[in-house]
């Protein structure tokens, strides 16, 4: 695997879920596969899951890892090509990435979307860098428009806890604070798209999502309709995508507190389990008794952030050797 930004990345999804119980059953089969092997981790924006996660999947194939947080201690970087750097970027990504190829044999990227400019965000200008000019595969942890370490520990979550062949799968909007990324609900669906499961999204006009990832998925503007049978609830806020209004791109188009999942959202359901990938504020997005109901699987999920991340760099590492 070159790079691991799409779900045709990984290939057949019954093979990668059978190689994510196979680790899960023995995170350290593959010791070998790794040593005198470099993860070069880093990070434009923070993390808790995917940093500690990925860590610890290179630890368990026997990785030595470095983490750079790049607002922290390195020099600011440039990321636009033809400007003059007469600011207070010091280094141009453009040479900052093939000098990190030198000393790692694998890239792991965090680069948020910015939510100004969507062709820019939407192009994946940051990543797509670190994949034409570090010369090593480069594995995303969270780019402008994927998280697909994430919607890959998702599914392997819902393979554990589904109690049907093909459960009916919710991804709803949650009303937040703030304006953020369309990378998990985009990777969310793309990644159930491919996956034997009944998907629906759910969230107030304005905030459809690219249809490049949620392909032929029903949207349904009403979240009872979308609930009503529901297996798993997958709740994320997200900003304006920009795809019926381009202007609008990266706005909060509303805060209504009617669409934040509590009890009565989860009646609606068929005794559906509760996901979200976490960091999540309580009182906009989930109730309290919700996330803390015995239905929510955060925490399991957020447990198999390791397993995604060790099945896509044990693949990194077999094409490497
Ligand atoms: N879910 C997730 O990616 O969490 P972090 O932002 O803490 O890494």
């Amino acid at each position: 695997m070159k790079s691991f930004i799409n779900v045709s990345d990984i290939g057949l999804l019954s093979q990668a879920l059978a190689e994510a119980r196979e680790i899960k059953n023995d995170r350290y089969k593959y010791q070998e596969l790794g040593r005198n092997k470099t993860l070069l981790m880093i990070f434009f924006n923070n993390s808790l899951r995917t940093r500690l996660s990925t860590q610890k999947a290179a630890m368990n194939l026997g990785m030595n890892v470095i983490v750079l947080d790049v607002n922290q201690g390195a020099w600011k970087l440039e990321t636009e090509r033809g400007v003059i750097m007469n600011g207070d970027k010091s280094e141009h990504l453009l040479e900052a990435i093939p000098v990190m190829g030198c000393y790692c044999d694998i890239i792991a990227v965090r680069s948020f979307a910015g939510l100004k400019d969507r062709d820019y965000d939407y192009a994946e200008t940051v990543v797509q860098q670190f994949i034409q000019y570090s010369g090593r595969p480069v594995m995303a942890m969270e780019t402008a428009t994927v998280h697909p370490l994430q919607a890959f520990a998702d599914l392997i979550t819902i393979e554990e806890y589904k109690t049907t062949a093909r459960p009916k799968v919710v991804l709803t909007w949650a009303p937040h604070c703030r304006a953020l990324p369309q990378a998990v609900p985009n990777s969310f669906a793309e990644w159930m798209n491919a996956a034997d499961v009944d998907l629906v999204i759910t969230h107030p006009k304005g905030y459809e999502l690219d249809p490049k990832f949620t392909g032929g998925a029903r949207v349904e503007y009403d979240q009872k309709k979308a609930f009503e049978g529901a297996h798993f609830i997958y709740a994320k806020n997200w900003s304006c995508p920009g795809v019926t209004n381009p202007e609008d791109y990266g706005k909060i188009l509303t805060d209504d507190p009617t669409w934040t999942v509590d009890t009565g959202h989860m009646s609606w359901t068929d005794n559906a389990r509760f996901m979200h990938c976490l960091p999540v504020r309580r009182g906009l997005i989930v109730t309290d008794d919700v996330i803390e109901s015995p239905n929510s699987i955060v925490i399991p999920e957020a447990a198999n952030r390791e397993i995604s991340a060790t099945v896509v760099l044990k693949r990194m590492l077999e094409e490497l050797v």
